[in-house]
């Protein structure tokens, strides 16, 4: 058995390290970094990964496919779990590890490896995707295992090895980012009566520091997919979203602060940027219930936000259930073809307006003008009818 492990690889201190130790275990490691849109650097990675003790260091541009794959069905299933996170993090780790996979069948590897700890949720979805795609590689998770007991203890290791660690004084949190958001813990955040303090913010002003005028923004979808800001019209999809995190996220907009419940049991006070999320997530609602029948909408609301949210969320992405929701959404995403305008203001966003070529909305059925074509009679039968059961209860309760 060779002793190959592709290491997913982010160029911070714990995959650094990470990189040394495995090393220093008898393993020959290649690392592997995306670019998931997350705005960092990444033309040293190479350098860096190979002056910590990597034989081969994998950077690749994931940006459309990790919008078009992964963020695109998650958005068609109005997906946000515990009704509000919209898994920015959780989205990532199974296209992370899909590519592990792949490179590890291309280097002819057995095991692959992570820098996720023990308690967290990012384990369960980088190992049930590995397994879901290879159940033959050994998954190797350093950090659920090593000596150290502190990122000092980290900082040590690191300079007498001298893996290069960067000086600059870091902020308290944890911080994992993605085009689609994102998400900031630990520090002062583990307080959850502390209200999160203005530097763990990235993309968002605070609402108090954003402009006196509102904004309005126009999205345009056509078959379920974004396409155009305010008319201009995107080819890449990812572009889109950036162009809509700049927007939204100077009105500070797509700020979410919550307790969520992880995997392993426990609640984590959690705080989320994810500006273009909120925006597309607010305009994709309400072109469905432009577009959609009732009994579709009624249907798809009560059946899909929760349980897609629920599924990426605990790891689930490589599913047959995954693939069999989305084959629902791709169908309903056949309707959303359309423009929403939004309104932004001071850390808010709301849709105040909508049009569509397959609109449902039928003015003459819907004034309450002279024009109106409603058939009032039809009213009072219908009631009787839709109302028959709730009577007869009545009367026999009266007894
Ligand atoms: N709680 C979120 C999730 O489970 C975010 C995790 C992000 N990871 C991090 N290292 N900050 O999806």
């Amino acid at each position: 058995m060779s002793k190959k492990v592709i290491l997913a690889y982010s160029g911070g201190l714990d995959t650094s390290v990470i990189v040394r130790w495995l090393a220093e275990k008898g393993y020959e490691v290649i690392t592997y970094t995306a670019d998931v849109g997350q705005g960092e650097e990444l033309e040293e990675i190479p350098q860096k990964a190979k002056a910590s003790g990597a034989v081969e260091a994998i950077v690749e541009d994931l940006r459309e496919e990790f919008a078009r794959e992964y963020c695109l069905p998650t958005l068609r299933a109005l997906a946000l779990y515990e009704g509000k996170y919209p898994l920015t993090a959780s989205l990532s780790r199974p296209l992370i590890a899909k590519k592990l996979v792949e490179y590890a069948q291309k280097f002819g590897a057995d095991f692959v490896a992570h820098g996720s700890t023990g308690k967290g949720n990012d384990q369960v979805r980088f190992e049930l995707s590995v397994w879901a795609l290879n159940p033959d590689l050994e998954v190797l998770a350093p950090v659920r295992e090593w000596e150290f007991r502190s990122r000092e203890e980290e900082v040590e290791y690191a300079l007498r090895f001298n893996i290069p660690v960067k000086a600059t004084k870091e902020k308290p949190y944890s911080i994992d980012k993605n085009l689609w958001g994102i998400s900031i813990e630990c520090g002062p955040l583990e307080d959850p009566w502390t209200e999160p303090p203005e530097d763990a913010f990235e993309w968002t002003v605070s609402p108090e520091k954003a402009p006196e005028e509102a904004e309005y923004v126009e999205i345009s979808f056509k078959e379920g997919t974004p396409v155009a800001i305010n008319g201009k019209e995107y080819p890449k999809l990812y572009e889109l979203i950036l162009d809509l995190n700049k927007i939204a996220g100077r009105h500070g907009v797509g700020r979410i602060d919550m307790v969520e419940n992880r995997l392993v049991g426990i609640k984590s006070r959690e705080v989320y940027e994810a500006p273009a999320a909120t925006l597309l997530y607010e305009a994709y609602r309400d072109l469905l219930s432009l577009t959609l029948d009732r009994f579709t909408f009624h249907y798809f609301l009560s059946h899909i936000p929760y349980e897609y949210a629920k599924l990426v969320y605990e790891g689930l992405w490589f599913s047959p259930l995954r693939e069999a929701l989305d084959g629902f959404t791709e169908r309903i995403a056949r309707f959303v073809d359309g423009t929403v305008r939004l309104k932004l203001y001071k850390g808010r966003a709301w849709v105040v307006g909508r049009k569509s070529e397959r609109s449902l909305y039928v003015e003459d059925l819907a004034t309450y003008s002279e024009k109106d074509a409603f058939d009032h009679k039809a009213g009072a039968q219908f009631t009787k009818v839709f109302g028959l059961p709730l009577k007869i209860l009545g009367r026999i309760r009266r007894r």
